[in-house]
This record gives C-alpha cells, sequence and structure tokens, in this order.
C-alpha cells in the first residue's frame, strides 16, 4: 500500500462561509496532517493524531509553514485555446471567428491534440488545478487525446467533444448524425473510464442547427447521469443572434430548455446577462451558472453578479472558471482575485473565506463532484494543493502586516499565482515537482 503522510497547516471547507470570521465554516489545523494511502485521504486532522494512525515507517513530507488544501477545480475551460489566449481586440463573435475557430481547426491532427492535452494538463497542475470541466474541439481524436493524457496522470476530468454544425469554418464543423456516433463513442470508451467523465457539449445555440440540439437532448435522455456543458448570454451581440436563430423562443434559457437540455448536471458558462425569468429557469432545473471573470473583463463581455444569483429567492448555483483562452489566466488564484473586482464593480465584496470555499468545495459540489474531491475528508480523492503565501519578495513583505487566516488567503488570491504553489498531489502522488522541465 503506497502512503504518504503531509504535514502542514491544513484546510477544508464544511459549508459557505458567511463572512471572514466564520470560524464554523472550515476546518483548520495549525500543525495539521493529511494521510494519503493509495490514491485516497485515509485521514486528517493533527499532526500528532494522523501521525499515530499512519503508524511506523510511513514517509512524511514536511510542508510547514505552507497551507494544505483540496486542489482546485476549473469548472470551464477550453483545452485548444492555449494558443489563442491573448488574442487582441475582439468582442466574443469577431473572437471566435477570426481566432478561436481557425486555431480549433488544427485539432484534427490527433498528434498536436497529444502535445496541447499534455501541456494544458502541466499548466493545470503547476497552477494547482487538479480538476477541469473541460471543452474539446469538434474533432473526436482531440477528447481521445485529452482523456488518455488525463488517464494515464490519473486526473479527474469532466470533458468532451463539442458538437457544432454550423456558423463556423467547414474545419471545426460536424453534423448532426456525426456528432451524435462520436459522442456515443467517446461515452462508451472513456466515461467511467479511471476519473474521467463524459459531459455532452454542444458549444452554443449558435454553432448547432435545430437538428443537432435535438441530437444533444436525445444523448441527454440516454445518459442522465452525464453533465452537458454548454455557454449561455456571455454577450449582447451572441444573445441577439440567437434570437435571429430560433425566433420561437422567450430568451437564451428557453433554447436549451426546450431542447431539454437543462438540469443539475448543466454547466452553462457566463450567464451574465440572464432576465428574472431565465435566472428562475436555472434555478428550479438546478443548472449551473458558471462565472468566469477574466474572460469576462478581456472580451468586454459584462460583470456577472454572483451575489444578486445567490441571494434571489431562487438562488443559482455557481461555479467558477477559468475559461482559457477567452480567460487571460490559468490560475484559480488569479480568476478569483477578479472575480472578486468584478463583485466589486457590482458593489459588494466576496469574503476571502468564501473565495476558497468556492474554489474547493463550492466548486466541486457544484460540479456534483463533492463525494470524490473539494474537501479533505477521509475516503475521498487525495487532489491536494500546497500554497506559500510569501512566494515572492512583496508577498513576504506583506505578510509582515498579516495576522489572521482569511488575510492570509486574501493575499494569495490577490498577489498569488503558480509561484505560490508550492506542490500538488493528483490522487496522492507529488505531480508539481516531479513535472519535466524541459516538456
Ligand atoms: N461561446 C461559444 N464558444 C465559446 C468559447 O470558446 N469561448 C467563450 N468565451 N465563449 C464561447
Ligand atoms: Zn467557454
Amino acid at each position: 500500500m503506497s502512503k504518504l503522510l503531509l504535514r502542514g497547516r491544513t484546510l477544508s471547507f464544511l459549508r459557505w462561509p458567511d463572512s471572514a470570521d466564520d470560524r464554523a465554516s472550515y476546518a483548520y489545523e495549525e500543525d495539521g496532517a493529511v494521510l494519503m494511502a493509495d490514491g485516497r485521504i485515509a485521514a486528517v486532522g493533527s499532526y500528532a493524531e494522523v501521525a499515530t494512525k499512519a503508524g511506523e515507517g510511513v514517509k512524511v513530507v514536511d510542508h510547514r509553514p505552507h497551507l494544505i488544501l483540496p486542489g482546485f477545480i476549473d469548472a470551464h475551460v477550453h483545452v485548444p485555446q492555449m494558443q489563442v489566449i491573448a488574442s487582441y481586440g475582439a468582442e466574443l463573435l469577431d473572437w471566435l471567428n477570426n481566432y478561436t475557430f481557425p486555431e480549433e481547426t488544427k485539432f484534427i491532427d490527433a498528434q498536436h491534440g497529444r502535445r496541447i492535452a499534455r501541456l494544458f494538463l502541466d499548466e493545470m497542475v503547476r497552477h494547482g488545478t487538479t480538476t477541469v470541466a473541460a471543452y474539446c474541439s469538434v474533432h473526436r481524436q482531440s477528447a481521445e487525446a485529452f482523456f488518455a493524457e488525463a488517464h494515464d496522470r490519473n486526473m479527474m476530468t469532466i470533458a468532451g467533444k463539442v458538437m457544432m454544425d454550423r456558423n463556423a469554418p467547414s474545419g471545426v464543423l460536424d453534423t448532426p448524425q456525426g456528432s451524435y456516433d462520436d459522442t456515443k463513442a467517446l461515452i462508451s470508451d472513456w466515461h467511467g473510464k479511471g476519473r474521467q467523465r463524459y459531459a455532452i457539449t454542444p458549444r452554443f445555440a449558435i454553432t448547432s442547427t435545430p437538428e443537432q440540439m435535438e441530437m444533444a437532448g436525445a444523448l441527454a435522455r440516454e445518459h442522465p447521469d452525464l453533465h452537458i456543458q454548454t455557454h449561455l448570454s456571455e454577450n449582447h451581440a451572441e444573445i441577439a443572434f440567437t434570437q435571429e436563430l430560433y425566433p420561437w423562443s422567450r430568451d437564451y434559457t428557453d433554447i436549451y430548455e426546450h431542447y431539454g437540455l437543462l438540469g443539475s448536471r448543466t454547466l452553462l458558462g457566463h450567464c451574465i446577462h440572464l432576465s428574472e425569468r431565465e435566472a428562475d429557469a436555472l434555478a428550479e432545473s438546478g443548472a449551473i451558472a458558471v462565472f468566469c471573470p477574466t474572460s469576462n473583463l478581456f472580451l468586454g463581455s459584462g460583470l456577472f453578479d454572483y451575489h444578486r444569483y445567490r441571494r434571489r429567492e431562487k438562488p443559482l448555483r455557481i461555479a467558477t472558471a477559468t475559461d482559457v483562452g477567452g480567460g487571460t489566466n490559468y490560475s484559480m488564484l488569479r480568476t478569483m482575485d477578479e472575480a472578486y473586482k468584478v463583485i466589486a464593480l457590482n458593489g459588494e465584496k466576496l469574503n476571502p473565506l468564501a473565495s476558497y470555499w468556492q474554489l474547493t468545495r463550492g466548486n466541486a459540489e457544484a460540479l456534483s463532484i463533492s463525494d470524490r474531491v473539494g474537501t479533505l475528508e477521509p475516503g475521498t480523492d487525495a487532489d491536494i494543493v500546497v500554497l506559500n503565501a510569501r512566494a515572492t519578495p512583496g508577498m513576504n513583505l506583506r505578510m509582515e502586516r498579516i495576522e489572521t487566516l482569511a488575510e492570509e488567503l486574501f493575499l494569495l488570491q490577490t498577489l498569488g499565482d503558480d509561484r505560490a504553489v508550492v506542490e500538488v498531489y493528483v490522487a496522492g502522488r507529488p505531480a508539481k515537482s516531479t513535472m519535466d522541465p524541459a516538456a
């Protein structure tokens, strides 16, 4: 049995933290430890207690004085957009047409797909992200390459090939039947294989014909346990175009409702400009609004109203994500920093504890995977990030004035990035320090 005992300051959330002083919302041990055995968390608590449980001869990795948290979860990200990130000067629809779609055509080449999948997961791990909900390109082989790479690393992913059969160049189009058949084959090959899960992925209403939307609905009916991921209400021109394409619909959300795509495993990227009716429809179905702050700022899409959605009579389930390559950083710390600023522009604040709840347990609950990841609870998978709040000279200096855990977390979010990620464990194995630096 492979065992490893991590010593450090352990932090795991129990529920939503109401304020920066909400001590009951988390479990924290100043001299804490996590015992990992065969890819799972076997015990967590004070070092003295866990070391006794671990028994003699167990290898100890001393991470003191760093923080040990559950690995971060990125709830919406595009694998084929690593070479799209930082493309200048366009709003959503032009950005897709000018940069994104041409780049995604390259993923017809399986070798290219495998190379980018490898570099993508390396980049995720370097930044402390251990689980992603990812979009691959339209090509079946791009999803195969991604799942193969994730499976080799024993990394949990939720992913799918995008279904898209109109309003894009021919190199990124499939057909209704082709997208159905490819999705079926990918589900059969990959869903439930190790830690891989398939997500039915119609890109968005604009790039699917009604026939393809029907196919996506059929897949959802045939596989009710699968996630569905798509985009909703990101940009005003996008919303207007959906109304031209589906003139019968009450609003953008109604299109997905009509085709049976709204449910408690539906991840809807962006959801910035929802009407009250649309927000009600999401709340009633249990669908998840995925907040992608760096992307929304970069593309000038708008300000996601996090607290409006949380506090309404029928609250929305919310996740957060990078949305690389519309998003501008792989780091979930950088993402929550921008989330804080977007929320500030809406006249509110997100308390630092809530931020880290969201990154870990909150995103896991939104993705319905909190039985496996997002906490340090015994029995769950040992996906862990180790953070150093003194990673840079500027952070080190600022730490001289820090008195509370919440302040330290806020500093890590405001100034931190991959440099603050000391180590990452994926299913109990060190994954950052063991990475090939030449890769
Ligand atoms: N809407 C449809 N496709 C995309 C995409 O790749 N990125 C973003 N940000 N929005 C989209
Ligand atoms: Zn996206």
